[in-house]
């Protein structure tokens, strides 16, 4: 029950509090009790390679965002639908059932998963938890920055490493760029933007080798497009009690993006730095949960999301070659390829004839990298590419 009476009473604390709120920044720094993280870093350095235009209000074929779109499954969006009415409701319960049926499907107990709107969430955390101090992070270059760019953002450093000629992550280059200030390893297996995958057995060596030094993040977002994927994951070294963190999200496969669920995999004693900072499942809805549930149990449509994405690299390679164009062979749902043309200039050519895609300038070169379509938005992006590129 409120102590403040009557609305006059409540008004007036208000007021104060408002008051007491507008006079903190004269009080001179030691009345203050408000504790300062270490290096929040003012102007992060500018990642040159990386362009990108968003925002068209009606684009033809959307190809930028390694979105799927053939998502979310049909029994997904029933789920979805049936549920919106309980979302009165905080959902502990509907977040406890999803957490013990991805703690069956990985095989771990259900203290080793954490549930993230989106796996964005885990990967900035992490980060946060980890970089508090500073230090760096080895990870590749070119990869996926979102852990990467909030280790900075915290003051660490990105110790980056470049990929092997064919574009898997170099493993000894990133153990021996390991030092005594590094915090975590960061490996994006399959890598984006190249859509390419590093060796499991030699990823897994590496993991054994450098783990109990430093925990390792293995982001597996696009492994579940390999009808293999079970066989390539880094869960089974967390059963084996070393300190990996494999995050995975329902963006992809499951083509639920804008529904924000996905969840890592870790040591409960690594999860527990993140629960420190934050109320677990406070991020959660009622209907990401139900559609999470309903697309793990549709595992019919995990498989046509997998041969619709490889249909999608095969007519895409197929069209990329008629016009004379090389490509990096993918394993994901985008595709990566080089341009003999100013990236950004590139994009606005594209985005103009309503082709939304991605480019990146990776060690001196152009690239395009473009996401999976229906076969019609492969057409246009292969008909708009013919008209842009010089
Ligand atoms: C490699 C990788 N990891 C993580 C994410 C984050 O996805 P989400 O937050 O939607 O799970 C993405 C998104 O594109 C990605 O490419």
């Amino acid at each position: 029950m409120t102590t403040f009476t009557t609305r006059r009473q409540w008004l007036r604390r208000a007021a104060l509090t408002g008051a007491g709120l507008a006079t903190l920044p004269t009080l001179p720094l030691s009345a203050r009790s408000v504790a300062t993280p270490t290096a929040f870093r003012e102007h992060l350095p500018q990642l040159e390679w990386e362009h990108q235009r968003t925002g068209q209000p009606a684009l033809k074929a959307r190809m930028l965002a390694n979105e799927n779109p053939y998502g979310p499954s049909p029994l997904a969006i029933e789920a979805i639908a049936a549920s919106a009415a309980a979302g009165n409701r905080y959902q502990h319960e509907a977040a406890a059932e999803l957490r013990q049926m991805i703690a069956t499907l990985e095989g771990v107990p259900e203290d080793h998963i954490m549930l993230t709107p989106g796996s964005s969430d885990v990967l900035e955390k992490m980060a946060i938890v980890h970089f508090l101090q500073g230090g760096n992070v080895v990870a590749a270059d070119p990869a996926y920055m979102s852990l990467i760019k909030v280790s900075m953002g915290m003051g660490g450093d990105w110790n980056k490493v470049r990929l092997t000629d064919d574009w898997a992550h170099d493993l000894p280059a990133m153990k021996a760029a390991i030092n005594e200030d590094t915090k975590m390893v960061y490996i994006c297996n399959p890598n984006n933007p190249t859509g390419t995958l590093t060796d499991s057995a030699e990823l897994r060596q590496f993991c054994r080798d450098v783990a109990d030094t430093v925990p390792v993040f293995v982001d597996e977002a696009y492994l579940e497009f390999l009808p293999d994927y079970q066989s390539q994951t880094m869960v089974p070294l967390i059963r084996e009690g070393k300190n990996v963190i494999v995050a995975r999200t329902f963006s992809k496969i499951h083509g639920m993006a804008g529904l924000r669920i996905g969840y890592a995999v870790a040591l409960p004693e690594t999860l527990e730095k993140v629960y420190r900072i934050s109320r677990g499942n406070m991020g959660l809805c009622k209907t990401s949960l139900e559609g999470a549930m309903a697309s793990m149990r549709d595992t019919d449509f995990q498989e046509i999301s997998r041969q619709q994405t490889a249909a999608f690299r095969e007519q895409t390679y197929a069209g990329l070659t008629g016009l004379g164009l090389t490509y990096v062979p993918s394993v994901t749902s985008f595709i990566l390829f080089p341009i003999q043309m100013e990236g950004k200039a590139f994009l606005e050519g594209m985005f103009d004839k309503g082709i939304g895609v991605r480019s990146f300038h990776v060690h001196g070169q152009d690239y395009c990298r473009v996401s999976v379509g229906t076969p019609e938005e492969v057409d246009l992006f292969l008909g708009a590419l013919k008209d842009v590129l010089v």
